[in-house]
């Protein structure tokens, strides 16, 4: 395995590779399995040929109150998990090698971010657009892996790539969980073992609330979103941000079943710490 920290040295490990095909699994560091799963994929779609990964901190998903500061990072630890799960390439730049000092360019989508995440993180998906679509142009990524743990951001990656040509196809990984349900982040390492205690909670509710549509107890999305804010609220330390029933391909409101297919999607705060978790729902 390979680590690179400079663009440069990123486009002469590139250029000596000039027909192979290549599997980007963008990541943010912290790994966990959630990550590794994707690094598999990655390895998987990319068979004899590449597959990369990188791992940056990006600045401008952040709003200027959250976590850039003191998102958890641990190059040491995880590039060991990257050589162990078959990554052939790793770009692991500082700071200041991403971006140029006055970038005045960025991407802005305007109609799948501007609810759920979007409405509640302002210019996050303008954030990650933009250094996806640089990660993509640097890598000359033929295909890049992304978790459904982070759906809207899926969707939006999905139709930046369709709004912009990109030829890259986007191949999206299952959510990885902990034992008692939990979907795996970077960011659970924040919760105190109380919090910790009560977050699963999050996906017991979203499992709950399809099985409740599966058997007809549940019979709208208002019903459903009722049912939800009730049992997640019975966590004394839960404080729900957004939980709402959307078509899963426009990520608009849905306000009855049986029409395209439907998936919940919640953000829920355990004190300072922000969690988001989502299923698919039958569709009628
Ligand atoms: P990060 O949060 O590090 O996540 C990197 C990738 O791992 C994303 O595709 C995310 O959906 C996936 N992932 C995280 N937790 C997962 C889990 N429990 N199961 C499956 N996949 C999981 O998402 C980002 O970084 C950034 O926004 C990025 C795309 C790298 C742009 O900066």
């Amino acid at each position: 395995m390979e680590v690179v920290t400079s663009k440069e040295q990123l486009r002469s490990w590139l250029d000596k590779h000039p027909h192979a095909k290549k599997v980007l699994a963008p990541t943010m560091g912290a790994l966990h399995r959630g990550h590794t799963s994707l690094f598999d994929l990655a390895r998987e779609k990319a068979g004899d040929d590449v597959a990369m990964a990188s791992i940056f901190v990006n600045p401008t998903q952040f709003g200027p109150n959250e976590d850039f500061g003191s998102y958890p990072r641990q190059l040491e630890a995880d590039l060991e998990l990257c050589e162990k799960h078959g990554i052939d390439l790793v770009f692991a730049p500082p700071a200041g090698e991403v971006y140029a000092e006055n970038a005045s360019i960025s991407i802005h989508e305007k109609s799948l971010s501007t609810g759920l995440c979007g409405g509640k993180r302002p210019g996050h998906f303008d954030g990650v657009c933009t250094v996806v679509a640089k990660l993509f142009h640097l890598f000359r990524a033929d295909a890049a892996v992304f978790g459904e743990k982070d759906f809207q951001q899926l969707a939006v990656i999905r139709r930046m790539v369709r709004d912009l040509d990109f030829e890259v196809e986007i191949v999206p990984g299952p959510t990885v969980r902990e034992e008692d349900g939990l979907a795996m982040s970077s960011r659970n390492a924040y919760l105190s073992e109380a919090e910790r205690e009560q977050a699963p909670i999050l996906f017991q509710t979203l499992t709950d609330v399809a099985k409740g549509i599966s058997s007809g107890r549940l019979s709208s999305p208002e019903e459903a979103v009722e049912h939800l804010r009730q049992k997640i609220e019975s966590a004394p330390l839960a404080r729900i941000d957004y939980a709402e029933i959307v078509n899963s391909d426009t990520l608009e409101p849905l306000d009855k079943f049986g029409i395209g297919e439907p998936r919940l999607l919640v953000a829920v705060f355990f004190g300072k710490t922000r969690l988001i978790d989502n299923v698919g729902l039958p569709s009628s």
